[in-house]
């Protein structure tokens, strides 16, 4: 729009017009009217990339005795995560990489005290990266860095033939998404976004229960990240180096996966059913300038910072199969943690935090009840067999364990993984598209099908 030609239009009249066209030509009217909002990657949102290369739907890993692992960022995260492949038998740690030389430090000991090799440490710039995805004893590279490091790094290991394991959420923009699927594809190998939450007991339990038909035809669910970090956001070290910036860079969900994840594995998406668009809403951002009113000295740097990223944003995708998920992020309220993790259907509900589950029928009528009488029957084979230890390691419940246990299975055993690259895309993508719609109104904002097509094959 020329802004000096049509200064008298206000941008209520750009969403009135949008609406009207998109009213007067249905469904596919939402298409047009969104097309009109420039996305990150400079494009129409709906412009789909040509593919270049072959599918890796399905795509399996070769077998191997052992698994290698080169480690990116061994801060909080990178260290749990070491630890729980530490004691998963056959993997072999055999590089870590940090800017900071004391956590590399910490890392190397604990690969030594497990009875392993000193691994090859890297600690020298920012880049010093790209020297350990150039090793040969490495098969995957795990990435526990700030976001805006996933996507260069899982570029950078699967460029030189590792497959990558990134953390959440693995791309920002809608150009990210797309160059992981491409990378991916071009060089046959994997990236696997390392969505824990999809391991939780709970979880698993609960798609055992959907698989098996227990809540009928799946129509909603409702997924979150309502966790309160004011702290660690306002911390001096950790997260606090990092994450608050993208307070002031986005208004959006931040960080989609958590929820998203389990939610769409109830729904088979990208195996039968795909997240076509959302809509999304953010409320006003107050809870980190309250919080830096009442916590931070006057003079402090921080006191520079403008938080732009509303403290509740609310999306709501519907899928190709039209079924709806309500998608929310808070970090910066003080609430109980929540995932909510809801799932339901033409025959029940579950709703997690605290679990319970209600069932067309069930004894004592009409009320959520304990999910504790589905458990001998539905608890899930890899928590039956790896529970044990995944609950003594830990890191959130055992679910981080079970998460690195089966993927480093998958690896061994020449599976295909349980997350693709089209995953890791489809989840991360409303971070990038909730801002799109907030930013247009909460005009819908269209996922791209990252799959071409393969999202109709049951898997
Ligand atoms: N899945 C989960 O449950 C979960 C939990 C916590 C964090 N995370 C994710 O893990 C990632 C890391 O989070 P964290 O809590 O460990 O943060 P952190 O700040 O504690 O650690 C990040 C580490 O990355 C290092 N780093 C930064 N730039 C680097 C570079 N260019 N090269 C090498 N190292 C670099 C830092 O020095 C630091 O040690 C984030 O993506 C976060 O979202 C996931």
């Amino acid at each position: 729009m020329d802004a000096k030609k049509d200064s008298n239009v206000t941008r209520r009249d750009l969403l009135k017009s949008a609406t009207v066209a998109m009213g007067s030509l249905g469904l596919a009217g939402l298409y047009p009217g969104h097309e009109t909002l420039a996305s990150p990657m400079g494009k129409r949102a709906s412009n789909e990339p040509s593919a270049k290369h072959d599918t890796v739907v399905g795509m399996k890993f070769a077998a191997r005795d052992v698994v290698r692992v080169g480690i990116l960022g061994v801060g909080g995260r990178g260290r749990s995560l070491l630890r729980d492949l530490l004691a998963v038998d056959s993997v072999q740690v055999t590089a870590i990489c940090d800017i900071g030389k004391d956590a590399v430090l910490k890392a190397q000991a604990m690969v030594e005290k497990s009875g392993q090799k000193t691994p090859a440490l890297y600690h020298n710039s920012e880049r010093d990266f790209e020297n350990l995805c150039k090793r040969e004893d490495i098969d995957i590279v795990y990435i526990a860095t700030p976001w805006t490091w996933h996507v260069p790094m899982a570029l950078a290991a699967l460029n030189n033939g590792k497959h990558a394991a990134v953390e959440v959420p693995a791309a920002t923009t809608m150009k990210e998404c797309w160059e992981l699927v491409e990378a991916s594809e071009k060089t046959r190998r994997h990236c696997v976004m390392l969505e824990n939450c999809c391991y939780g007991y709970n979880e698993m339990l609960v798609l055992n229960m959907v698989r098996a038909g227990v809540f009928g035809e799946i129509v909603h669910g409702e997924a979150a990240y309502i966790h309160n970090l004011r702290d660690i956001l306002f911390s001096n070290s950790g997260e606090g180096l990092w994450r608050r910036f993208e307070h002031l860079k986005r208004d959006c969900n931040l960080y989609p996966t958590h929820g998203l994840g389990p939610v769409a594995n109830y729904m088979n998406i990208n195996r039968g059913d795909r997240f076509e668009y959302l809509v999304s809403m953010s409320s006003p951002q107050v809870g980190l300038s309250a919080y830096r009113a009442k916590h931070v000295p006057a003079g402090d740097p921080k006191w520079k910072e403008t938080y732009r990223c509303g403290d509740m944003n609310t999306s709501l995708i519907k899928t190709a199969k039209g079924r709806t998920v309500m998608l929310q992020h808070d970090v910066t309220t003080p609430r109980p943690y929540d995932r909510i993790n809801l799932i339901s259907g033409t025959q029940g509900t579950f709703r997690d935090y605290p679990p319970r589950i209600c069932i067309d029928g069930q004894e004592g009528g009409e009320q959520w009840t304990t999910l504790d009488t589905y458990k001998a029957q539905y608890e899930h084979p890899l928590w039956k067999k790896a529970g044990e230890l995944a609950r003594k390691l830990g890191g959130h419940g055992g679910m981080d364990f079970i998460m690195n246990y089966r993927l480093m299975q998958c690896m061994k055993d020449g599976l295909a993984p349980d997350m693709d690259v089209y995953d890791a895309a489809a989840w991360s993508a409303p971070g990038p598209l909730s801002e799109m719609s907030v930013a247009q109104g909460s005009a819908p904002a269209k996922f791209p099908d990252f799959t071409r097509g393969r999202w109709k094959e049951a898997r």
